[in-house]
């Protein structure tokens, strides 16, 4: 399976500080088999980066959407709009769930738009920290899988990539703790296993990222565990030089384990 490297930027950079970084990262990538970089910028920025980027060094994806093709939905971008400028789209990421109160039925309408539309959504999952404390993580890991997965068609679930993002690792939301390798461990087990439970075989086949204050300094822990398939960076993902290294740690591990 590929090891994924995924750079979510959020509300950070005009066009133009997008397309400088872009150019930055493009001089240093080179592409490596097995390995996918991907970076999800501002939707402004995607039209000037779908054009300057080399898809074979590193693709595009979307940050948000709406589920519809088009109509009156003011303010909203659809999957046929940004379909030919990105290979990739994040689907329920924590600050959709928690800041704009996106539900799972909201995000299992994008998981399945984007699949009808030839994307890759990365669905993300994770618990907040009074769910962790409350013991609920594995209710709310298997809700926000099998919710977000509701409409997608047994034989198109090799289609989805999902990041477990537990939302207090979160850099962004002011959080000081971290997961560790072994906290990471059992969510992605426990992901696996649902996946399994319902899909059966196909369940192996399903990228799993994680995601939740990842830099250099912790890349490689987190891409040592079994059955974690690559990494959805934000704040790290702000930075050349920590994004970079982040990639060359994925090629090395990558590397060892082959
Ligand atoms: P972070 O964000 O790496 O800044 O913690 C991860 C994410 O929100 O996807």
């Amino acid at each position: 399976m590929k090891t994924y490297i995924v750079g979510n930027w959020k509300m950070n950079f005009t066009v133009g500080e997008s397309s400088l970084y872009l150019h930055k990262l493009l001089a240093k990538v080179h592409a490596a088999r097995g390995l996918e970089v991907v970076v999800a910028p501002s939707t402004m920025a995607l039209q000037t980066l779908s054009l300057q980027t080399d898809r074979r060094k590193i693709k595009l994806g979307a940050q948000n959407f709406y589920h519809q093709d088009f109509g009156a939905y003011t303010g909203e971008v659809s999957i046929a709009q940004i379909r030919s400028l990105v290979d990739y789209a994040i689907v329920g990421h924590s600050e959709r769930r928690y800041v704009f109160r996106e539900t799972d039925k909201d995000i299992k309408l994008k998981v399945a738009a984007a699949i009808r539309g030839g994307l890759t959504p990365i669905l993300c999952v994770g618990e907040t920290e009074s769910e962790r404390t409350f013991g609920e993580t594995a209710d709310v890991l298997r809700d926000q899988v099998l919710g977000g997965l509701m409409d997608v068609a047994k034989e198109d679930l090799t289609k989805v990539i999902i990041a477990y993002e537990p939302v207090w690792a979160i850099s962004g939301h002011g959080s000081v703790k971290v997961a560790t390798p072994l906290d990471v461990k059992e969510a992605l087990t426990l992901i696996r296993k649902t996946l399994y439970e319902t899909y059966g075989k196909k369940a192996l086949e399903v990228p799993i990222l994680f995601g939740g204050s990842v830099k250099s300094l912790n890349a490689e822990s987190y891409l040592s565990i079994p059955g974690c398939n690559g990494l959805l960076i934000g704040g790290a993902s702000l930075i050349a030089p920590e994004f970079l290294d982040i990639i060359e740690i994925a090629k090395r591990v990558k590397n060892e384990r082959e």
